[in-house]
């Protein structure tokens, strides 16, 4: 939560994979406490749905339809996001995927390439292009969506999509770092298993699913809405010190 009583009311949130699980979460809970929230996604009819509910509430919002690995889709994206809500303070780059779990030496140039377009490449241009606007007003907060895959490797069905996030870490760090003086703070979050359709996109196998249950010492998934509370706390006033780091939210471990 805010330091300051309707510090988000007023205040413009990008969100990115805003149709589904995580990003959608967030996009209601910044709505929640008023801010007016852009949500991207591939998938146009989610992100209109979500929008659709989050102008139900006391924020607005509009859905736009952007493929992330486009830089010339992203940069149209943020055109229009400053051009309607006037000021973006906040970005939160959710959109990514496993596109498909393989075994190492199964996995080839196109799998690769792709999970590091949507991942890397995706976070990478939502981020050059929104920082000039954020540079320009002094200000800005940009969460990116990294996941807990990057410290175990993904050994046996997702070393590309570990390294991709392991990227992603390494961006957002180096972002952060560059930008700190300038009144930027960037950071990731590296999550478990949430109970989204994540999985389902990666059709990972019923096997794979129990696995990631047993290692997590809560003995659950987490909730797509755990995670967007914990954007909302980053870009919030009650953290302006932290800046650069991913922050783990997996239930207690999972580091098998
Ligand atoms: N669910 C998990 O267990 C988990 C764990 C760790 C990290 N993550 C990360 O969290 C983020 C959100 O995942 P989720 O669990 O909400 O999954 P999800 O499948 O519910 O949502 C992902 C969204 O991204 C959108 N998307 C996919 N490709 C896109 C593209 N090229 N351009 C724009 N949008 C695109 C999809 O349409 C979808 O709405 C992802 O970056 C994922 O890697 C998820």
């Amino acid at each position: 939560m805010p330091k300051t009583p309707d510090y988000f009311v007023g205040k413009s949130v990008i969100i990115t994979g805003a149709a589904s699980g995580i990003g959608k979460a967030a996009a209601l809970i910044f709505a929640r406490e008023g801010a007016n929230v852009v949500c991207a996604d591939l998938n146009e009819n989610g992100a209109k749905k979500t929008a659709d509910i989050v102008n139900a509430h006391a924020g607005k919002a509009f859905a736009v339809r952007t493929d992330v690995t486009s830089r010339a889709q992203v940069n149209e994206m943020v055109r229009r996001a400053i051009g309607t809500f006037g000021t973006i303070e906040f970005a939160f780059n959710s959109a990514g995927a496993a596109l498909r779990r393989s075994k190492f030496l199964d996995i080839d140039d196109d799998l690769f390439d792709d999970t590091f377009a949507l991942n890397v490449k995706g976070t990478f241009y939502c981020m050059q292009a929104i920082l000039p606007h954020m540079l320009q007003n002094g200000r800005g907060v940009i969460v990116n969506m990294a996941s807990m895959a990057h410290r175990r490797g993904g050994p046996g069905s997702s070393v590309h999509y570990a390294a991709a996030k392991g990227a992603v870490v390494a961006m957002t760090l180096g972002v952060a770092r560059e930008f700190a003086d300038a009144g930027i703070r960037c950071l990731s979050i590296s999550p478990g298993p949430i109970r989204t359709p994540f999985q389902a996109a990666a059709a990972t196998s019923p096997e794979l699913m129990q696995r990631f249950l047993e290692d997590v010492p809560m003995k659950r998934f987490g909730e797509p809405e755990e995670i967007g509370e914990l954007v909302l706390f980053m870009c919030s006033d009650a953290c302006n010190f932290m800046t650069a780091d991913t922050v783990y939210v997996n239930g207690g471990g999972g580091w098998r």
